[in-house]
């Protein structure tokens, strides 16, 4: 027995004996994912969190998602394997600041993207994803001056899709913002078949160069549907993972990024602070748990309601 085998066959023991689920983010490990009884992207995992009739729900992502989820079905018990599994894009836009950059603007609503704090969600008119952004914001009055935040690449992208001038947060994502164009292009010059599918995070001229921009999951509906054979995917290499089993016929080339060969540049490591392990005994030892104070919750609800009434 492989110590994965091991965790893996406690783990479904404990969801049976504790009455809980195990939702996973596609940027988990790949045991992780295994293990879930539910793999999606971040609208898709807010929605079964929501659903859930479980008593403890496992959030097998980074800290925003599980904070979201608690949100959204606050009687829940909501573990997270590991309470450091930030994201730069929601650590890098602290309530703060971000309350003075609001005040800038009195007439914007602002318009956030689900990869923030409950705090900055509590002073939001509105919550996406990257798979409901765009409708989101054509649902908006277009004399409706907007705040977006804190994805200044989601921003950007959606303010040239949309015709928009919201104004931007300059905040990224780590992992979508290394992709080297440079090598990108060299890669295409050795795939000439091969189309390029992107997350939204990525920089404007990976963009510009896409065949398909769309959330995790977009992306993958797009490989899966599309006659073609050959896939560059920009985005964290978790996604290849499901893939690779439901598309074996086909060829998945992870998009190179910018940083040294050497290193697994397009992994988060935020995601990847998540081990099967910690999965293990945060179920056995029900910790660490995702608290967030009850007002709080409910002012950061209204958003986060608004968009799931969308979707
Ligand atoms: P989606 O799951 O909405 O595609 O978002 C990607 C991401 O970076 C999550 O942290
Ligand atoms: Fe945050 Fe980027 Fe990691 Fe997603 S991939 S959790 S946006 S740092």
């Amino acid at each position: 027995m492989t110590t994965d085998s091991f965790y893996s066959s406690k783990i479904e023991h404990l969801k049976k004996d504790k009455n809980a689920i195990v939702l996973a983010h596609y940027y988990q490990e790949d045991a992780i994912q295994d293990v879930a009884d539910f793999v999606g992207d971040s609208l898709e995992l807010a929605k079964k969190a929501a659903q859930t009739k479980a008593d403890i729900i496992v959030f097998a992502g980074v800290y925003f998602m599980a904070e979201t989820a608690k949100i959204l079905n606050p009687t829940k018990k909501v573990l997270l394997p590991d309470l450091l599994a930030g994201c730069s894009l929601a650590d890098g836009c602290p309530p703060d600041a971000f309350a003075d950059f609001k005040a800038k603007y009195p007439n914007h609503k602002v318009v956030t993207y689900i990869n923030t704090s409950a705090e900055i969600k509590a002073m939001s008119d509105y919550v996406c994803t990257s798979s409901n952004a765009e409708k989101l914001i054509r649902s908006i009055p277009i004399n409706q001056p907007l705040i977006f935040a804190p994805d200044q690449n989601l921003g950007t992208y959606l303010n040239k899709i949309t015709g928009r001038n919201m104004v931007l947060w300059k905040g990224s994502c780590i992992v979508h913002e290394a992709f080297s164009l440079e090598k990108l292009i060299d890669l295409c010059l050795e795939y000439p078949e091969a189309k390029i599918v992107a997350h939204p995070e990525s920089e404007d001229p990976i963009l510009r160069i896409a065949h398909c921009i769309g959330s995790t999951s977009q992306m993958r509906n797009f490989i899966i549907n599309s006659p073609f054979k050959t896939f560059i995917v920009a985005t964290e290499v978790g996604i290849l993972h499901q893939l690779s089993k439901e598309v074996p016929n086909k060829k998945l080339i992870p998009a190179p990024s910018r940083k040294d060969n050497s290193c697994a540049c397009s992994e988060c490591a935020f995601m990847k602070i998540n081990t099967l392990e910690k999965v293990y005994h945060c179920l056995l030892d029900e910790t660490p748990e995702v608290i967030v104070n009850s007002s709080l919750s409910k002012k950061a609800l209204i958003p986060i309601e608004k968009m799931m009434q969308l979707s």
